[in-house]
């Protein structure tokens, strides 16, 4: 596993993208569809919330199963998610909006639920910039506070399909309440961890030895 690890989350991740690359080039047949921009669009950034999602799944699932080397997939994940999210933004600015500055700043501006994509964007692209052990190493503390923000883009990758959706809110719904775990159970550890260190109040308060 040690070796081909790797190399195999790296394959599975990229195959998304090689399968939708195919389809554009019409490769083997295979197709975008009637819409090949929305579908595009679509599907960059659904790929894009799965592997935020997955990138905040290794550490519960790790803590859970106790299968430590998991651990070592989580920046490749969320590599990922930054990749398929700056695709997602490539298709809309270029394919959808012919790269005309003036109406995708009025997007951005005037219709919240880009607005909130436009934020996530700009974390994951903070936290790609500084994914590296140097980088690590030059922020100190600040680094964590900077990599923390992955919960956040969760929230605003979650809340910016939500907003979007007409009518049927079924699969943002799903990814809400998957979000919810993921969140929740870090929560839930960090309130045990605080219960576990503090002393007990009557042992602590002088009136009680009285
Ligand atoms: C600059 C940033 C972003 C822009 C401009 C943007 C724009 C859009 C647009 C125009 C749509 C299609 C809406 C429609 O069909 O009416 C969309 C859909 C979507 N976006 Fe984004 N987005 C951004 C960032 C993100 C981020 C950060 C995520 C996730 C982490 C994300 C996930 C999604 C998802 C899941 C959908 C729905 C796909 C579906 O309908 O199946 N987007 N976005």
């Amino acid at each position: 596993m040690r070796f081909i690890g790797k190399p195999l989350v790296f394959g599975l991740s990229l195959t998304p993208f090689a399968w939708l690359v195919a389809a554009t080039f019409g490769v083997y047949g295979l197709s975008l569809g009637a819409n090949p921009v929305e579908t595009l669009l679509e599907d960059f950034g659904t790929l894009g919330l799965r592997f935020t999602m997955f990138a905040l799944a290794v550490t519960p699932l790790r803590r859970l199963t106790g299968l430590n080397w998991i651990a070592q997939f989580r920046r490749m994940i969320g590599l990922f998610a930054a990749f398929y999210v700056t695709l997602h933004f490539a298709v809309y600015l270029v394919l959808d909006q012919g790269l005309a500055l003036a109406p995708v700043i009025e997007d951005i501006v005037k219709r919240p639920y880009i607005t909130l994509g436009m934020i996530a964007l700009v974390l994951l692209l903070a936290m790609t910039a500084t994914s590296t052990l140097a980088a690590r190493r030059r922020l100190g503390k600040r680094w964590q506070k900077l990599h923390n923000s992955v919960y956040l883009v969760g929230i605003l990758g979650v809340w910016h399909y939500w907003w979007q959706v007409k009518s049927d809110i079924t699969e943002p719904a799903i990814y809400a309440a998957v979000l919810t775990g993921l969140l929740g159970i870090r929560v839930f550890w960090r309130w045990q961890r605080q219960r576990r260190v503090k002393p007990p109040v009557a042992a602590a308060s002088p009136q009680s030895a009285a």
